[in-house]
């Protein structure tokens, strides 16, 4: 359904997507991961289009998307949604217009500047929240609530646009371990009962490992894993991180009781 064709990116001399060949036969949760500058943001921003390739191809159920126009990429953009670790809220907008404005690309210009909604959008964007477990917050500016509430109002976002792919871009790195885990218990959820395609980029190997299906590693560029969560072994995930001896898993995790077992046994060496 989804194939990479030796896609490529580059910036100047430097490339920050290299040859990049894949195929995902059916809708996944797919985690990307890789270290800082590997790559990951430049992928996903290719596959939405908010990005144009350099070379090679993607392409979704048999239409290249990187040969996509005007208003075909707009189309596109509302099949493939994207959610950012920053939420990208309005923040002093209330929550149910934020959520709203995943209908954006069907609408008229007049009245998205009148901010009129059909009224079956509003109850519709009303269920969504209560599916995430936050209607209770959509009267209130954006900006109120949580960084757990907040990403979980930009997943309601996408979701009022009927995605059939969901990117998102490190959506946990700014949350706590406790909304960093309702937020991906969200996104699974989301996949399982809706059948739709989660990639998600993850900075943390216990979080791709615990939530996805499949995982990509990506270092400089390349893809340099391609399989299970239980081939991603400490080896092979020193491997993709490129981290020399000091490699731990405990740097790349966001789990309270990986850092707690970590600094038990860092303290009874000191001792
Ligand atoms: N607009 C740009 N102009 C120039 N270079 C860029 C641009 N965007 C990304 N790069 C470079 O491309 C490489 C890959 O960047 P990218 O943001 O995709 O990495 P990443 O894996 O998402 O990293 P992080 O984990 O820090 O988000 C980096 O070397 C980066 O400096
Ligand atoms: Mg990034």
């Amino acid at each position: 359904m989804l194939t990479f064709e030796k896609l490529t990116k580059s910036f100047g001399t430097k490339t920050a997507v290299d040859a990049v060949s894949l195929t995902i036969d059916r809708p996944m949760m797919v985690g990307v991961i890789g270290r800082s500058g590997a790559g990951k943001s430049t992928l996903l921003r290719m596959m939405n289009r908010l990005a144009p390739a350099t070379s090679g191809s993607f392409t979704f159920e048999g239409r290249d998307i990187t040969e996509l126009r005007g208003r075909d990429i707009r189309a596109w953009q509302s099949d493939c949604a994207m959610i950012f670790q920053q939420f990208n809220l309005v923040p002093r907008m209330d929550v149910v217009s934020n959520v709203l404005h995943g209908t954006l690309n069907r609408r008229s210009t007049l009245a998205t500047l009148f901010n009129l909604f059909p009224k079956d959008d509003i109850y519709r964007a009303i269920d969504i929240l209560e599916r995430l477990g936050i209607a209770e917050n959509a009267a209130k500016r954006a900006e109120a609530l949580s960084g757990g509430q907040q990403q979980r109002v930009a997943i309601a976002r996408a979701l009022m646009q009927d995605p059939k792919i969901i990117l998102a871009d490190e959506p946990i790195a700014s949350l706590d371990p406790m909304n960093a885990q309702i937020v991906m218990d969200a996104l699974r959820r989301i996949h399982e009962e809706d059948g739709r395609m989660i990639l998600c980029n993850l900075h943390t190997l216990d979080t791709a490992r615990r939530y996805c299906d499949r995982v990509i590693g990506m270092r400089d560029g390349r893809v340099v894993f391609d399989g299970t969560p239980d081939q991603l072994t400490t080896g092979v995930a020193r491997d993709i991180y490129g981290a020399e001896a000091d490699f731990s898993e405990e740097a790349t995790s966001t789990d309270i009781s990986v850092l707690n077992t970590a600094r038990r046994a860092r303290l009874e060496t000191a001792s």
